[in-house]
């Protein structure tokens, strides 16, 4: 059983930053009072400005807010240079690789190889401030090293995750249209080479035209192809270069990077960060959050491909001066003991990971902790989907100990760092529960008319003021920005930003996820829109129609169930085969990361007779729960226990 509230053990656990709950209401108050004076005072104390900004906030064009207008900085200096001077010799990164071998940057040597690399960018292919770089990279050094060089010089980057497409690399290649493409010939996964370059050869085999030139790290050694006059070695290029490279002097709005995420409609949308707030709020989470201390050698596994790679893979941990582990395998190889060893031979201080992780681990080797010593973890932080509370107990207990704090960390990519979260050894916990907005933060919990829902009701959770680390645009669609998260909710009349997810507060205050109110499913902690799932179903030459939906799903959180109309009356012949077809289109178009785990094949879709299909109806029959929605509005009624009747001879 788990207990109502916990409180790690303050002799482990003791947040310097934020010293109790008493501290925390008074930040928030603070915050709530003079919302600029609080922000300006951080902005002043954390960033090394090269010329000090003029305004804190500029809400005169809503929702196209600016933060730190007039100040000037370069990311790259504030997240390396400048700790030059008292951590020269600090680790920055610690890589280890798959296989075990493992490589050590110190800041000095970060620096270093940044320098040489934007230079490499720069010199030999003349990138400039606000071009953009599409990065699709291994989990390797290089990868965090190229997202910096971009900062030194003022170039965009865009990191694609390396399980998409050549098809879903090609589309955010031209979206942002790239002129550089960094890449490696592949990696190494569960003792494996595997390629990523043959994937970047494809993608330019059609459009990007923008691309100039590939740059290609050498990392498995295995044979590629190699297209003269485009592709170039990185190993060789760099050796030239020098290792001496000014930084750009950065406005604060000046766009640090893209990175391209699902929302419910269309394509993905290009998330555009800004440079000053996006860094500011990344360093201060990371040091709030995380119980920061010097000394501390802490690990977030996410991939440099998501948001969390970005912010607490390499700005948030970087900017706060600190030690980030970067691990190019999986967790499970070579066996189920791989993390809890690494944390063991690390001294591993805050361990920061997905729930789907957890209970893969947990499902994998439940006893495996116990074979490690893991008293060096102060911090365990969760992210991206809510754990359920088993993972969550396993998670307190068997790696824990019971003497750390978890941190339920609620954010999004377009919000760029941690909203809503415990500060450990401050808050009192509660499993599962992303308990409070972090200082500075206005989430609540209202109705589409912006009252505040009652306690134990499901709302949308809104950020109810412009936030320094929030998303400025979507990459050349300012209408796009403005509907995605501005149309839904108001406050006082206004339009407030809306995250998509629904919540619940509790009578203590505490907030609840309660998980995404759109069409967006989250798969292992992964955004997928299902408009982008069926678009690539419906290439299928034999699909008529289709409608994506979650599934629960016992380790990833939720699965994808797919319901297919097909055109022709007679069926299918082989529902494996077609299966088959349709995920190899899946795996082409998007990535394996995408593929549905199961499909039904159905006379028709529920639908009103507008046309609008009810995935509710649909959502409800894929979990096997009774079908509350009226079904009297629906074009043909007698579809839903059609559709049941097939659903159900499946499970
Ligand atoms: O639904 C929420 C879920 O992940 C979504 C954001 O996905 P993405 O932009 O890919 O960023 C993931 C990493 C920050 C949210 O809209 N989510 C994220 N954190 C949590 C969560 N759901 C429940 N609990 C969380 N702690």
């Amino acid at each position: 059983m788990l207990k109502e509230i916990y409180q790690p053990n303050p002799d482990i656990v003791s947040n310097a930053a934020i010293r109790g709950m008493g501290e925390y209401w008074e930040l928030q108050s603070r915050a709530k009072a003079d919302y600029e004076g609080f922000w300006e005072g951080y902005a002043n104390r954390k960033i090394e400005w090269f010329k000090p900004f003029d305004t804190v906030l500029d809400e005169s064009n809503p929702p196209f807010y600016k933060w730190f207008s007039g100040g000037q900085l370069n990311v790259a200096h504030q997240c390396v240079d400048r700790h030059l001077a008292t951590k020269k010799n600090k680790a920055a990164i610690i890589f280890e690789g798959d296989n075990g071998d493992y490589q050590i940057l110190t800041y000095r040597r970060l620096s270093y190889e940044v320098n040489k690399t934007a230079n490499m960018f720069k010199n030999m292919f003349g990138i400039k401030k606000g071009d953009r770089v599409v990065l699709y990279m291994p989990m390797i050094p290089e990868a965090a090293i190229s997202m910096l060089a971009c900062a030194k010089i003022g170039a965009i980057h865009s990191v694609v995750f390396g399980g998409f497409s050549a098809e879903a690399l090609r589309d955010r290649i031209e979206d942002a249209q790239a002129k550089l493409v960094v890449t490696a010939d592949g990696a190494f996964r569960k003792g494996k080479p595997y390629m990523l370059k043959p994937v970047v050869d494809k993608a330019l085999e059609a459009r990007c035209e923008c691309v100039n030139a590939v740059c290609v790290v050498e990392r498995n050694g295995e044979e590629i192809h190699w297209e003269p006059g485009r592709d170039y070695a990185y190993n060789e290029l760099i050796k030239s270069q020098s290792h001496v490279c000014e930084a750009e002097p950065m406005e604060s709005e000046d766009p640090l990077f893209l990175l391209y995420t699902s929302g419910s409609t269309g394509k993905p949308k290009g998330v555009q960060h800004a440079t000053a707030g996006y860094i500011l709020w990344a360093q201060m989470t990371m040091e709030w959050v995380f119980d920061l201390k010097d000394n501390d050698t802490y690990w977030c596994t996410a991939d440099v491909g998501w948001i969390t790679g970005h912010t607490y893979i390499v700005y948030g941990p970087l900017a706060a001066g600190a030690t980030t582990i970067m691990f190019e395998g999986v967790p499970t190889y070579p066996d189920a003991g791989r993390c809890w060893r690494m944390i063991e031979e690390y001294q591993i201080n805050q361990f920061y990971t997905a729930p789907t992780a957890i209970r893969l681990l947990h499902k994998m080797g439940a006893d495996e902790p116990a074979k490690y010593d893991l008293s060096s973890l102060r911090v365990l932080g969760t992210v991206g989907e809510p754990i359920d509370p088993p993972a969550w107990k396993w998670y307190y207990e068997e790696v824990g100990h019971e003497n750390c704090a978890i941190v339920d960390t609620w954010w999004q990519t377009e919000t760029g760092g941690h909203m809503v979260s415990p500060l450990p050894g401050a808050t009192a916990i509660k499993p599962a529960c992303a308990t409070f907005p972090l200082p500075g933060i206005m989430a609540e919990v209202i109705d589409e008319e912006g009252n505040p829902t009652p306690v134990g009701e499901k709302g949308f959770l809104c950020i109810t003021k412009p936030w320094p680390s929030m998303i400025r645009n979507v990459w050349g669609d300012e209408d796009r920005y403005i509907s995605s998260y501005f149309g839904d909710c108001k406050k006082e009349g206004k339009p407030v930003y809306f995250s998509g997810d629904g919540a619940m507060v509790d009578e203590g205050g505490y907030i609840t996820i309660t998980g995404r109110t759109d069409d967006v499913i989250n798969v292992s902690g992964h955004r997928m829109g299902t408009a982008e799932v069926e678009a690539a179903i419906k290439k299928h030459d034999g699909v008529a129609a289709v409608a994506v939906v979650g599934k629960p799903h016992e380790i990833k959180g939720e699965g994808i169930f797919a319901y297919i109309v097909l055109k022709s009356d007679d069926g299918v012949a082989d529902e494996l085969e077609t299966m088959k077809e349709i995920n190899g289109i899946i795996k082409q178009e998007i990535g394996a990361i995408a593929l549905c785990d199961d499909m039904a094949f159905v006379p028709d879709l529920p639908k009103t007779r507008s046309g609008k299909i009810m995935r509710r109806i649909l959502r409800s029959i894929v979990k096997g729960e009774a079908i509350t929605q009226d079904t009297s509005t629906l074009e043909d009624p007698s579809i839903v226990p059609t559709i049941e009747e097939i659903v159900n001879r499946k499970v």
